[in-house]
């Protein structure tokens, strides 16, 4: 049967990295200095729909500064409501040259595992997130994730086809990863979950005996980063610290993978500790020191220093697991069966602080594929 086109709803999570990914090796492709673990959220993601068109012979491909059909359809069951990305000029390009790039990847790959492409036509792209834009909450993760698949879902000639390999094949969805990685390293983390590793140019999900975690963010400011993640990667290699900071990382990710292995949250607690910290030194040492802190980041982080050194003697209770993104928010992340009390908590410590709770999730997912025959 003929189509005429198709509209693609997508959703992918952010992620929150315990080991970070912070310098990348020289060339193109985002390929990381060190590898890096995080941890797949849910609710706190990037919607993205894709309107491809076969009308015409053309195949432009334009961002359209609307909310996505399914962003509006689902606000009710959003934990925030779900708002435009305010993207620049070379924000859009970004956008568009990923779509090219997505469009392109799918001649390779879909005939790896039986699917055929259709790809002419235009292109429409619509995306939402569900988080206050540039709050270091890594929107270019879950943005670029659910681009990617968007255009992906949106190239397949039988839809129902694609939907459900990608539903059932890991090693498809790790193909697709990879395309994302150029577009945002950190984005390549966001098609698995919960537990994420990511290693050279893949990234894989780890069986881990971990507790069922949710991640509580610290609002502390979601004003716009005055130095982008893309620019820190390019910093951190002029701080006396980044001498054998690889080594360093990668013997912590070896470690990490050890505890979540045991499901060792006093371990796990304790390197996540040591390696935001580390992170934060290299921008503070770097050649223009710069940072990502503000004054209520570190009142936060002395107030949760002593829980992480020191957890409540009184009880079985697990120090939580605190890390920082390349922004001012503190993330705590907690068994879910233990987040009301968490939360009550932190909101007895912080009055007024704005929380972001959110648990862990299994990666991109594809919401709606609709055949458009008029
Ligand atoms: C601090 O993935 O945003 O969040 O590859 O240039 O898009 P690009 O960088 P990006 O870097 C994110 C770095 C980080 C740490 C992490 O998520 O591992």
């Amino acid at each position: 049967m003929s189509q005429l086109g198709v509209r693609v709803s997508v959703k992918a999570p952010s992620n929150i990295a315990l080991i970070k990914y912070m310098g990348k090796r020289d060339g193109d492709g985002n390929l990381p200095e060190n590898g890096s673990l995080s941890l797949t959220l849910d609710s706190l993601c990037t919607f993205a729909e894709v309107v491809r068109s076969q009308h015409s012979s053309g195949s432009d491909v334009t961002w359209v500064p609307e909310l996505p059909l399914e962003a509006r359809r689902r606000s009710d069951e959003l934990v925030s409501p779900a708002r435009l990305p305010e993207l620049s000029d070379s924000g859009v390009f970004k956008v568009i040259r990923h779509t090219e790039r997505v469009r392109e990847a799918t001649s390779k790959i879909f005939p790896k595992y039986g699917l055929k492409c259709s790809k002419n036509g235009n292109f429409e792209i619509r995306t939402a997130n569900t988080f206050p834009a540039a709050s270091g909450i890594a929107s270019s993760a879950s943005s670029f994730a659910a681009l990617t698949l968007a255009v992906a879902q949106a190239c397949a000639e039988e839809p129902l086809q694609f939907r459900t390999l990608w539903e059932r094949n890991m090693e498809l969805r790790r193909d697709f990863s990879e395309i994302s990685r150029q577009g945002s390293g950190s984005s390549c983390r966001s098609f698995e979950g919960p537990w994420v590793c990511w290693e050279g140019a893949s990234a894989r999900a780890l069986t881990t005996r971990m507790p069922e975690m949710t991640d509580l963010v610290l609002l502390v400011a979601s004003h716009p980063k005055r130095v982008s993640s893309s620019e820190a990667h390019g910093w951190v290699k002029t701080s006396p610290l980044w001498n054998e900071r690889v080594e360093r990382a990668n013997s912590r990710l070896k470690q990490l993978q050890a505890a979540l292995d045991e499901g060792d949250l006093q371990s796990v607690s304790t390197l996540a500790w040591s390696e935001f910290w580390e992170m934060h030194s290299l921008f503070h040492t770097s050649q223009n020191p710069f940072s990502y802190w503000e004054a209520g980041s570190i009142q936060i982080l002395q107030a949760l220093s002593s829980w992480v050194s020191h957890p409540s003697q009184s009880s079985s209770e697990k120090p939580p697991v605190v890390t920082m993104d390349a922004g001012p928010n503190v993330h705590v992340l907690v068994p879910t069966v233990e987040a009301s009390r968490w939360r009550s908590r932190l909101e007895d410590l912080f009055p007024g602080i704005e929380i972001l709770e959110d648990r862990q999730g299994s990666g991109a997912e594809i919401l709606e594929v609709e055949k458009l025959n008029s």
